[in-house]
Protein backbone atom coordinates (compact mmCIF):
# COMPACT_ATOMS: atom_id res chain seq x y z
CA UNK A 1 0.00 0.00 0.00
CA UNK A 2 1.72 3.52 -1.08
CA UNK A 3 0.12 6.91 0.20
CA UNK A 4 -1.12 9.69 -2.85
CA UNK A 5 -2.29 12.74 -2.90
CA UNK A 6 -4.85 13.45 -5.21
CA UNK A 7 -5.88 17.47 -5.80
CA UNK A 8 -9.57 18.11 -7.49
CA UNK A 9 -10.47 14.51 -5.59
CA UNK A 10 -13.97 15.37 -5.69
CA UNK A 11 -14.78 15.89 -9.46
CA UNK A 12 -14.29 14.72 -12.69
CA UNK A 13 -10.63 12.77 -13.14
CA UNK A 14 -9.02 14.06 -9.71
CA UNK A 15 -11.41 11.68 -8.66
CA UNK A 16 -11.95 9.31 -11.06
CA UNK A 17 -7.74 9.04 -10.09
CA UNK A 18 -8.88 8.46 -6.74
CA UNK A 19 -11.20 6.25 -7.07
CA UNK A 20 -8.81 3.84 -9.03
CA UNK A 21 -5.81 4.91 -6.34
CA UNK A 22 -8.31 3.62 -3.43
CA UNK A 23 -9.52 0.15 -5.60
CA UNK A 24 -6.37 -0.39 -5.98
CA UNK A 25 -5.44 -0.22 -2.20
CA UNK A 26 -3.68 2.89 -1.54
CA UNK A 27 -4.71 5.35 0.43
CA UNK A 28 -5.25 8.25 -0.72
CA UNK A 29 -5.15 11.99 0.57
CA UNK A 30 -8.22 13.71 -1.55
CA UNK A 31 -7.73 17.51 -1.54
CA UNK A 32 -10.37 19.89 -2.96
CA UNK A 33 -12.49 22.46 -1.36
CA UNK A 34 -14.92 20.14 0.33
CA UNK A 35 -15.87 16.76 0.74
CA UNK A 36 -12.22 15.36 0.91
CA UNK A 37 -9.88 14.56 3.53
CA UNK A 38 -8.04 17.71 3.15
CA UNK A 39 -10.36 20.79 2.62
CA UNK A 40 -8.47 24.04 1.54
CA UNK A 41 -8.80 26.66 -0.81
CA UNK A 42 -5.82 26.33 -3.37
CA UNK A 43 -6.34 30.29 -4.77
CA UNK A 44 -5.07 31.90 -2.02
CA UNK A 45 -1.16 31.68 -0.45
CA UNK A 46 -2.88 31.36 3.38
CA UNK A 47 -5.23 28.01 1.78
CA UNK A 48 -2.10 26.65 -0.65
CA UNK A 49 -0.24 26.83 3.26
CA UNK A 50 -2.93 24.87 4.95
CA UNK A 51 -2.83 22.57 2.10
CA UNK A 52 1.02 21.65 2.66
CA UNK A 53 0.68 21.59 6.55
CA UNK A 54 -1.92 19.53 7.08
CA UNK A 55 -0.89 17.17 3.31
CA UNK A 56 2.44 17.31 5.21
CA UNK A 57 0.31 16.41 8.75
CA UNK A 58 -1.62 13.49 7.08
CA UNK A 59 1.23 11.93 5.52
CA UNK A 60 3.76 11.55 8.48
CA UNK A 61 6.44 13.31 6.24
CA UNK A 62 6.29 10.72 3.77
CA UNK A 63 4.20 10.83 0.09
CA UNK A 64 4.85 7.85 -2.42
CA UNK A 65 3.11 10.46 -5.08
CA UNK A 66 1.07 13.12 -6.20
CA UNK A 67 -1.93 13.90 -8.42
CA UNK A 68 -2.54 18.01 -9.14
CA UNK A 69 -5.91 17.67 -10.90
CA UNK A 70 -7.12 20.61 -9.39
CA UNK A 71 -7.97 23.75 -11.59
CA UNK A 72 -10.45 26.00 -13.02
CA UNK A 73 -11.92 25.88 -16.50
CA UNK A 74 -11.21 29.62 -18.58
CA UNK A 75 -14.18 32.14 -16.69
CA UNK A 76 -14.85 35.81 -17.51
CA UNK A 77 -13.71 37.84 -14.13
CA UNK A 78 -12.21 35.24 -12.46
CA UNK A 79 -9.00 35.25 -14.56
CA UNK A 80 -6.58 35.76 -11.19
CA UNK A 81 -8.33 32.90 -9.20
CA UNK A 82 -7.79 30.85 -12.52
CA UNK A 83 -3.97 31.06 -12.73
CA UNK A 84 -3.71 31.22 -8.67
CA UNK A 85 -5.43 27.38 -8.51
CA UNK A 86 -4.09 26.62 -12.13
CA UNK A 87 -0.36 27.60 -11.45
CA UNK A 88 0.40 28.48 -7.76
CA UNK A 89 -1.83 25.76 -6.88
CA UNK A 90 0.73 23.23 -8.56
CA UNK A 91 4.26 25.24 -7.69
CA UNK A 92 3.65 26.17 -4.21
CA UNK A 93 2.20 23.06 -3.72
CA UNK A 94 4.68 20.66 -4.73
CA UNK A 95 7.69 22.69 -3.51
CA UNK A 96 6.37 22.66 -0.02
CA UNK A 97 5.72 18.86 -0.19
CA UNK A 98 8.98 17.94 -2.36
CA UNK A 99 10.70 16.62 1.20
CA UNK A 100 7.79 14.19 1.80
CA UNK A 101 8.16 12.58 -2.06
CA UNK A 102 11.93 13.02 -1.68
CA UNK A 103 11.35 11.12 1.65
CA UNK A 104 9.83 8.07 -0.27
CA UNK A 105 11.55 5.47 -2.50
CA UNK A 106 10.93 6.92 -6.41
CA UNK A 107 7.99 9.01 -5.88
CA UNK A 108 5.72 9.65 -9.27
CA UNK A 109 4.19 13.04 -9.60
CA UNK A 110 1.56 13.70 -12.38
CA UNK A 111 0.15 17.08 -13.20
CA UNK A 112 -2.40 18.16 -15.39
CA UNK A 113 -1.37 20.54 -18.05
CA UNK A 114 -4.04 20.75 -21.23
CA UNK A 115 -3.52 20.68 -25.13
CA UNK A 116 -6.03 23.55 -25.52
CA UNK A 117 -2.43 25.69 -24.93
CA UNK A 118 -1.58 24.49 -28.50
CA UNK A 119 -4.98 25.96 -29.85
CA UNK A 120 -4.90 29.49 -28.13
CA UNK A 121 -3.66 32.10 -30.26
CA UNK A 122 -1.99 35.43 -28.68
CA UNK A 123 -1.20 34.31 -25.04
CA UNK A 124 1.55 36.69 -23.87
CA UNK A 125 4.97 35.10 -22.98
CA UNK A 126 5.51 38.00 -20.65
CA UNK A 127 2.32 36.41 -18.72
CA UNK A 128 4.01 32.77 -18.71
CA UNK A 129 7.26 33.81 -17.61
CA UNK A 130 5.55 35.72 -14.51
CA UNK A 131 3.19 32.66 -13.94
CA UNK A 132 6.45 30.87 -13.79
CA UNK A 133 8.57 33.38 -11.26
CA UNK A 134 5.45 33.15 -8.77
CA UNK A 135 4.00 36.33 -9.89
CA UNK A 136 -0.06 36.16 -10.42
CA UNK A 137 -0.62 39.20 -10.00
CA UNK A 138 1.74 41.24 -12.41
CA UNK A 139 0.67 37.79 -15.15
CA UNK A 140 -3.16 39.23 -14.37
CA UNK A 141 -2.09 42.40 -15.25
CA UNK A 142 -0.79 41.82 -18.21
CA UNK A 143 -3.51 38.99 -19.52
CA UNK A 144 -6.45 41.59 -18.56
CA UNK A 145 -4.91 43.96 -21.32
CA UNK A 146 -6.21 40.94 -24.10
CA UNK A 147 -9.74 42.10 -24.14
CA UNK A 148 -12.27 39.77 -25.26
CA UNK A 149 -10.31 37.12 -24.70
CA UNK A 150 -9.23 36.96 -21.36
CA UNK A 151 -11.37 34.37 -19.79
CA UNK A 152 -8.79 32.05 -22.95
CA UNK A 153 -5.64 33.38 -22.32
CA UNK A 154 -5.57 33.17 -18.57
CA UNK A 155 -6.85 29.57 -18.81
CA UNK A 156 -3.81 28.85 -21.49
CA UNK A 157 -1.48 30.75 -19.93
CA UNK A 158 -1.90 29.26 -16.27
CA UNK A 159 -1.58 25.73 -18.62
CA UNK A 160 1.64 26.77 -20.30
CA UNK A 161 3.35 28.14 -17.48
CA UNK A 162 2.83 24.72 -15.37
CA UNK A 163 3.89 22.96 -18.54
CA UNK A 164 7.28 24.70 -18.36
CA UNK A 165 7.38 24.52 -14.69
CA UNK A 166 7.42 20.68 -14.89
CA UNK A 167 9.98 20.30 -17.49
CA UNK A 168 12.45 22.62 -15.98
CA UNK A 169 12.14 21.61 -12.84
CA UNK A 170 11.70 17.52 -13.21
CA UNK A 171 15.31 17.03 -14.35
CA UNK A 172 17.28 19.35 -11.32
CA UNK A 173 18.89 17.74 -8.63
CA UNK A 174 15.86 18.60 -6.56
CA UNK A 175 13.18 16.07 -8.31
CA UNK A 176 14.54 13.50 -10.96
CA UNK A 177 18.10 13.86 -8.31
CA UNK A 178 16.05 12.78 -5.44
CA UNK A 179 14.76 9.98 -7.08
CA UNK A 180 11.12 11.58 -7.82
CA UNK A 181 9.79 11.58 -11.26
CA UNK A 182 7.53 14.32 -12.27
CA UNK A 183 5.55 14.18 -15.38
CA UNK A 184 2.44 16.61 -17.00
CA UNK A 185 -0.55 14.95 -18.74
CA UNK A 186 -1.98 17.44 -21.15
CA UNK A 187 -5.68 16.16 -22.23
CA UNK A 188 -7.96 17.19 -24.39
CA UNK A 189 -11.05 17.52 -24.08
CA UNK A 190 -13.18 15.43 -21.65
CA UNK A 191 -16.28 14.75 -20.48
CA UNK A 192 -16.60 16.29 -16.73
CA UNK A 193 -18.65 18.99 -14.65
CA UNK A 194 -15.82 21.56 -15.79
CA UNK A 195 -15.98 20.69 -19.65
CA UNK A 196 -20.09 20.62 -19.43
CA UNK A 197 -20.09 24.04 -17.94
CA UNK A 198 -17.49 25.33 -21.05
CA UNK A 199 -20.33 23.77 -23.16
CA UNK A 200 -23.09 25.27 -21.68
CA UNK A 201 -21.55 28.78 -21.66
CA UNK A 202 -21.37 31.49 -23.83
CA UNK A 203 -18.05 30.36 -24.65
CA UNK A 204 -19.23 26.74 -26.03
CA UNK A 205 -19.61 27.05 -29.64
CA UNK A 206 -15.56 28.08 -29.66
CA UNK A 207 -15.34 24.61 -27.44
CA UNK A 208 -17.25 22.24 -29.85
CA UNK A 209 -14.75 23.87 -32.30
CA UNK A 210 -11.61 22.11 -30.90
CA UNK A 211 -10.23 19.51 -32.97
CA UNK A 212 -10.86 16.40 -31.15
CA UNK A 213 -9.35 13.58 -34.00
CA UNK A 214 -10.88 10.55 -32.24
CA UNK A 215 -14.49 12.29 -32.41
CA UNK A 216 -15.37 11.87 -29.15
CA UNK A 217 -14.61 13.04 -25.73
CA UNK A 218 -12.74 11.41 -22.89
CA UNK A 219 -14.34 10.14 -20.20
CA UNK A 220 -12.53 10.52 -16.89
CA UNK A 221 -11.99 7.01 -16.15
CA UNK A 222 -9.70 6.82 -19.51
CA UNK A 223 -7.66 9.69 -18.66
CA UNK A 224 -7.49 8.03 -14.71
CA UNK A 225 -6.04 5.16 -16.82
CA UNK A 226 -3.40 6.86 -17.97
CA UNK A 227 -2.57 8.47 -14.60
CA UNK A 228 -1.95 5.06 -13.39
CA UNK A 229 0.28 4.15 -16.08
CA UNK A 230 1.96 7.42 -15.09
CA UNK A 231 2.18 6.48 -11.51
CA UNK A 232 3.93 2.93 -12.26
CA UNK A 233 7.03 2.12 -11.51
CA UNK A 234 9.56 2.57 -14.41
P1 LIG B 1 -13.53 19.34 -12.47
O1 LIG B 1 -14.14 20.70 -12.40
O2 LIG B 1 -14.43 18.19 -12.61
O3 LIG B 1 -12.61 19.10 -11.18
C1 LIG B 1 -11.69 20.09 -10.76
C2 LIG B 1 -11.63 20.07 -9.24
O4 LIG B 1 -10.74 21.13 -8.82
C3 LIG B 1 -13.00 20.35 -8.56
O5 LIG B 1 -13.32 19.33 -7.64
C4 LIG B 1 -12.79 21.69 -7.90
O6 LIG B 1 -13.52 21.84 -6.67
C5 LIG B 1 -11.28 21.69 -7.65
N1 LIG B 1 -10.85 23.06 -7.43
C6 LIG B 1 -11.15 24.15 -8.17
N2 LIG B 1 -10.73 25.27 -7.56
C7 LIG B 1 -10.13 24.87 -6.40
C8 LIG B 1 -9.51 25.57 -5.35
N3 LIG B 1 -9.46 26.91 -5.32
N4 LIG B 1 -8.98 24.86 -4.32
C9 LIG B 1 -9.07 23.50 -4.31
N5 LIG B 1 -9.67 22.79 -5.28
C10 LIG B 1 -10.20 23.48 -6.32
O7 LIG B 1 -12.45 19.42 -13.62
P2 LIG B 1 -11.73 18.30 -14.53
O8 LIG B 1 -12.22 18.48 -15.89
O9 LIG B 1 -11.71 16.98 -13.87
O10 LIG B 1 -10.24 18.92 -14.55
C11 LIG B 1 -9.12 18.35 -13.88
C12 LIG B 1 -7.87 19.03 -14.44
O11 LIG B 1 -7.74 18.73 -15.82
C13 LIG B 1 -7.91 20.56 -14.35
O12 LIG B 1 -6.63 21.03 -14.00
C14 LIG B 1 -8.27 20.98 -15.76
O13 LIG B 1 -7.80 22.27 -16.07
C15 LIG B 1 -7.57 19.91 -16.58
N6 LIG B 1 -8.10 19.69 -17.93
C16 LIG B 1 -9.43 19.42 -18.13
C17 LIG B 1 -9.89 19.13 -19.40
C18 LIG B 1 -11.32 18.79 -19.68
O14 LIG B 1 -11.71 18.76 -20.86
N7 LIG B 1 -12.15 18.48 -18.69
C19 LIG B 1 -8.99 19.16 -20.56
C20 LIG B 1 -7.61 19.44 -20.22
C21 LIG B 1 -7.20 19.69 -18.96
Amino acid sequence: MQTYLVTGAASGMGAAVAQRLSADGHRVIGLDLDAVEVCADLATPAGRQTAIDEVLAACDGRLDGAVLAAGLGPGKGRERTTVEVNVLGVTELLTGLRPALAAADKAKVVVFGSNSTTATPLVPGAAVRRLIAGDAAGATRIILRRKGLTAQIAYAASKLAVSHWVRRQAVTPEWAGAGIRMNLIAPGPVLTPLLRSQLASGTGGQVRAFPVPVREYGTPEQLAEWVLMMLSPA
